[in-house]
């Protein structure tokens, strides 16, 4: 052994937890862009719409630029519950989470994005178990999945993500399927290694090619003692499954039972 492979294993350690640190901003960049994006864009209708409420006095207009007005507004409520929803769960934790919410939370951020490239999310969010996981790091997880599949599909497509209780395993399923162009096997073997990237670039979006999302996930789901797998069909479209294992039940508490009336009937003044 040589006196380097102290220093080399320390320099791995580094890289890996500064490959985590560039992960986390895939989802906190998202994040700010889809808010200052959907925000703007709730305001102009607001704004608009009140201004047509005002010009136009008849009942068929107001009811038209109330209802847009509402939707604009109901919109940005669900983007701000989303924020907050992330914000509450920036912690390093690993706890019980809820899949379903972290995919909704995740769509949110793409949905105007995927808007404009055409593409059609299909969810299948069956009741599951809980599963012990940080949430942060699965919704990056998800983000990277969902990009990738959305830098797949270029003409538009189809992307389903389906949430299952796997009895067999006894784990949770997550799969995220997309229509885009598929990967031939050669590529396929490679697509977790850390720096293996096909795309010549970041995309007008500025996402994409450094080559780490998939090795990133990978880094992640082991740490959730989980389990990643890919198929995939040239021309035919991708489906990442990704394993977690369930919460074992606890045993709930006896109960207790009061040798007394829990409420006194009468209540003794010092
Ligand atoms: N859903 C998919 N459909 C087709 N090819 C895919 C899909 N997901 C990943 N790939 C292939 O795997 C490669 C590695 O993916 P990975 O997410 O690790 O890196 P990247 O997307 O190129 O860059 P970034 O680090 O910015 O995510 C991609 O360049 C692409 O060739
Ligand atoms: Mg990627």
């Amino acid at each position: 052994m040589s006196d380097q492979t102290p220093d080399l294993k320390q320099q791995v350690e580094l890289l890996k937890a500064q490959l985590a640190q560039a992960q986390k901003m895939t989802a906190l960049g998202e994040l700010v862009s889809t808010t200052t994006h959907e925000f703007n864009n709730v305001l102009m209708t607001i704004i608009n719409y009140a201004k047509l409420g005002l010009r136009h006095k008849d009942d068929a207009s107001r009811q038209k630029a109330f209802e847009k007005i509402l939707g604009a507004g109901e919109r940005a409520a669900r983007i701000t519950n989303s924020v907050l929803g992330m914000a509450r769960n920036r912690s390093d934790r690993f706890e019980p989470a809820d899949l379903r919410g972290l995919v909704e939370e995740s769509l949110v951020l793409l949905e105007r994005e995927f808007n404009k490239y055409r593409i059609h999310v299909d969810k299948q969010l069956n009741d599951v178990p809980e599963v012990i996981a940080n949430a942060n790091q699965i919704q990056q997880v998800l983000l990277n999945l969902l990009i990738n599949a959305r830098q797949a599909m270029q003409e538009g497509g189809h992307v389903l993500i389906k949430t299952e209780h796997n009895r067999e395993t006894n784990t949770v399923d997550l799969i995220v399927r997309d229509s885009g162009g598929g990967i031939p096997a050669d590529k396929l073997r490679r697509i977790f290694d850390p720096f293996f990237s096909t795309k010549s670039g970041p995309d007008e979006t500025g996402k994409g090619g450094t080559g780490l999302g998939l090795a990133s996930c990978r880094d992640i789901i082991e740490a959730h003692h989980g389990r990643i797998r890919v198929e995939s069909a040239v021309g035919k479209g991708t489906a990442f499954t990704i394993k977690l294992p369930v919460v074992a039940k606890r045993v709930a508490p006896a109960p207790i039972v009061a040798a007394k009336p829990a409420i006194p009937s009468t209540i003794s003044q010092p």
